[in-house]
């Protein structure tokens, strides 16, 4: 358990930007839930306070305190971590891509808030698109002189956790709850790369093509099939709200209270473990990528190498490189050309 702090630095507060948001409210609501958390601080341009009020009334160890348009410097002040869901989602007919143009300066004046209030936070961004807003962080941190790739990260747990269920559907030995998917390259479409044939029991092994396409195509598109479900009223809220809540307090659980062997996929700037990525990096010319990483106190300790892969996985690793490529360069682009 985590003493109570009465220093000025909010040194287990946890700041959500975009919370009262479709993804914003029930992921603060299961935040509240966190013994590892002070302050749950809630910032968003409308609303915050009410959702702020409400959530306040739970009868857990936080205090949570809502942050309007003009308060992002009061909410962010010290934080220990910034979780950033905050920006447009996607509607029918729409790619990740096409959020850039509103989303990336939506994550950039965050970012910068970032640098400013809270440099040494740990950043969790889920605002899309992914590939590319988690490089507009990084440079923005860079421009400060802030910028420490152990604590940046890129939110792609939504595409673990449909890679369990998913396959649990196709087979009754699989626990969804229980059976962790690694999940590499990035999170949109074919720079999804999940990597099924480590599924123990030879799982990926005993599908036909027919099958492990259709499996991998429904973990690719995920999204979309959210998106059309919910037909012009926004992408994935809930199971977002789960797979964020998992992937913060696996952050919590390691930066906070010292828990060891704590692993996520999650899309890292590679410099984050420069030792263990080099040949990759060297391999590929990629400088941001989603891997297996494992948590320590400091963020990332360990980036892991890549697993074994399947043909059929290395095929699609080969054609998620030059989409990544194009969103990363695209993202950090955004940042460098326009200072
Ligand atoms: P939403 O529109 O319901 O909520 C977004 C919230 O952000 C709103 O409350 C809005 O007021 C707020 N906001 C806008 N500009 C802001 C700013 N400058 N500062 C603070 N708050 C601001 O959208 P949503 O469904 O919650 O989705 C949010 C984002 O998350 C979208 O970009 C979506 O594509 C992305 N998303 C990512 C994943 C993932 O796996 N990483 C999954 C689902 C959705
Ligand atoms: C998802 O994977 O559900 C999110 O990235 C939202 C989207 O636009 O699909």
């Amino acid at each position: 358990m985590v003493a109570y702090d009465d220093d000025d630095d909010d040194d287990d507060g946890v700041v959500i930007c975009g919370a009262a948001g479709g993804i914003g409210q029930p992921l603060s609501l299961l935040l509240k839930q966190s013994d590892l958390i002070t302050h749950l601080a809630l910032y968003d341009v409308v609303n915050a306070p009410g959702v702020a009020a409400d959530l306040s009334h739970i009868n857990t160890r936080s205090t949570v305190t809502g942050h309007g348009k003009d308060g992002m410097e009061e909410a962010l002040q010290g934080a220990h971590t910034v979780v950033i869901p905050a920006g447009v989602p996607r509607k029918p007919g729409m790619t990740r891509d096409d959020l850039f143009k509103i989303n990336a300066g939506i994550v950039r004046d965050l970012a910068e808030g970032v640098a400013r209030h809270c440099p040494g936070a740990f950043v969790l961004v889920i605002s899309n698109p992914v590939n590319s807003t988690v490089p507009i962080v990084c440079e923005v941190l860079k421009q400060h002189g802030v910028f420490n790739p152990k604590k940046v990260f890129g939110i792609s747990t939504l595409d673990v956790v449909r890679s369990s269920r998913f396959a649990s559907e196709l087979s009754s030995a699989i626990d969804p709850k229980t059976t962790r998917v690694t999940v590499i390259g990035g999170h949109s479409g074919v720079t999804i790369v999940p990597v099924l044939s480590q599924i123990p029991g030879g799982f990926a092994q005993s599908l036909s093509k027919e099958q492990l396409d259709a499996l991998t195509h429904r973990i690719q598109y995920g999204g979309d099939e959210v998106v059309k479900a919910k037909d012009g009223a926004g992408s994935a809220t809930l199971s977002m709200a789960h797979a964020g809540a998992r992937f913060t307090n696996a952050v919590l659980e390691a930066t906070v209270a010292g828990k060891t062997g704590l692993v996520e996929s999650t899309y890292v700037n590679l410099a984050a473990d420069s030792e263990s990525t080099a040949a990759f990096r060297a391999k590929t010319g990629l400088e941001y990528f989603a891997q297996d990483v494992e948590f320590g106190r400091e963020g990332v300790s360990k980036i892991r190498s890549l697993p074994a892969l399947s043909e059929h996985e290395q095929t699609l690793l080969d054609a998620a490189i030059p989409e990544l490529k194009v969103n990363i360069t695209k993202g950090t682009a955004f940042i460098t050309d326009n200072s």
